[in-house]
């Protein structure tokens, strides 16, 4: 069997948590592969609403295990407080999460590290999410960081001494007063907590799940316009977020890898700073904030809104090799006059249908506009939807080359068409 992936195509917030527990149902196994607690996969069903930091969310699937792959950093804190809303709810997360030995430790003091060089940026800040993110894979990749695998280490606590002195003479450079021990009683017990947990070898594991002839559902986090190398940088995350990322995230060769959706939302949202050709500064940007409540799941900012860039949509197609679409958060959409996507960008004057590498260049959107459409609740088949719906998703596939094969029309599991 081939692992399938899911991951976005935006900047993030795109609804990957509903299209994963959509899909859970079909795979044994749902994995994340990369990025940590600045993720907010947001599910609801019936009644209830959950907001995933760093679980996978086939969570909440009586037959799906979840993996937290070796790509992904993990705050115990954060990981102990999402293990006891749902113990709370009623769900066994003991039972059905396992997690990679090889998954680096978020640490208070990376947190710290992560508001200190935000506070030094001033002006030119990232909006980054302030969990850690950027210090704990600049400790991975600088030979440094601690792994989930540690807490096996009879030098545990050395290790971790010798890691907070590093961060501490980091500290030193910056002009930032902080608490030292700042939530690191909270860490250590979250760390104990975590002892409770399956750690395993997730690269043998997720291989052998494959063989045996049972599917894997690798769960992206943020977009491919966050992705390190590909996104707007330096306005990104510091992971890779693009497909090849479920690869070096859990182990899986390139040739594991089968499906791969990609998520995007029928307008664009982004939060933070950094470029955003279509960004709307005026009424209609309101009004896509507010009915779609274009809020952050985890840092509560108001994100910033704008139509539809099918340029940035077109090379996330392409760098991830995507080969079915999810139009998400399509209702939002309901009662525009009219709606319009960017199909080119003006660079310095001249059209080009290209994301361009300098960040900082003045883009202008060329638009194509749409008609609007009505209320599309109740509706569960392709054939009923509006005509100008269907000419909009069209539109797109005929743009991407990449059929539309999952449509959300509201935000629970129900709410959904799958062509
Ligand atoms: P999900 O998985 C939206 C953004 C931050 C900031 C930049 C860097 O819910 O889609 P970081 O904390 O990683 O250093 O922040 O990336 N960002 C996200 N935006 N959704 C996310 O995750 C994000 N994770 C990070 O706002 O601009
Ligand atoms: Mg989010």
């Amino acid at each position: 069997m081939k692992a399938d992936v899911i991951l976005g195509l935006q900047w993030g917030d795109e609804g990957k948590g509903k299209v994963v527990d959509v899909l859970a149902g079909n795979y044994p196994v749902v994995a994340r592969f990369q990025g940590g607690p600045n993720a907010g996969h947001s599910i609801h069903f019936g009644d209830k609403s959950f907001v995933l930091r760093s679980i996978p969310s086939g969570i909440f699937r009586e037959d799906a295990l979840n993996i937290i792959g070796n790509g992904v950093v993990l705050d115990p804190i954060t990981f102990r407080q999402e293990c006891e809303a749902l113990i709370g709810q009623g769900i066994p997360v003991k039972e059905r999460i396992y997690i990679s030995r090889k998954a680096h430790l978020i640490l208070p003091t990376h947190r710290i590290l992560d508001a200190a060089s935000e506070a030094a940026k001033g002006k030119s800040k990232i909006g980054s999410t302030l969990k850690g993110i950027g210090p704990a894979y600049m400790d991975k990749t600088g030979r440094n960081g601690m792994r989930v695998g540690d807490l096996e280490a009879g030098d545990f606590m050395q290790r971790l001494e010798s890691l907070r002195k590093k961060h501490f003479s980091v500290l030193r450079q910056y002009d930032y007063e902080y608490d030292p021990d700042m939530d690191l009683q909270e860490w250590l017990s979250a760390v104990e907590y975590m002892r409770g947990f399956n750690f395993i070898d997730s690269e043998y594991f997720v291989n052998k799940v494959l063989c045996s002839g049972k599917g894997i559902l690798c769960e992206g986090a943020q977009g491919t316009m966050l992705d390190v190398d590909f996104g707007s940088y330096p306005f990104v995350t510091s992971s890779s977020t693009v497909c090849a990322g479920a690869c070096i995230g859990l182990g899986l060769a390139p040739n594991r890898i089968g499906e791969v959706y990609g998520i995007f939302k029928a307008y664009c949202t982004r939060v933070g700073s950094g470029p955003f050709p279509t960004e709307l500064f005026d009424e209609t940007g309101e009004e896509l904030r507010r009915k779609g409540f274009e809020f952050g799941a985890v840092t509560k900012r108001p994100r910033r809104t704008g139509w539809l860039d099918l340029v940035a949509l077109k090379y996330a197609v392409m760098i991830d090799g995507v080969t079915a679409l999810a139009m998400m958060k399509s209702d939002v959409l309901s009662g525009f006059d009219k709606i319009k996507v960017a199909v080119a960008y003006k660079v310095n004057g001249r059209e080009c249908a290209h994301v361009p590498f300098d960040t900082y260049a003045e883009v202008e959107p060329v638009y194509e506009e749409f008609d609007g459409w009505g209320d599309l609740s109740g509706i569960s088949s392709y054939g009923d939807l509006p005509k100008s719906f269907r000419d909009y998703v069209e539109f797109i596939e005929r743009q991407t080359g990449v059929p539309v094969k999952i449509l959300s029309l509201g935000p629970d599991r129900e709410q959904t068409i799958i062509r």
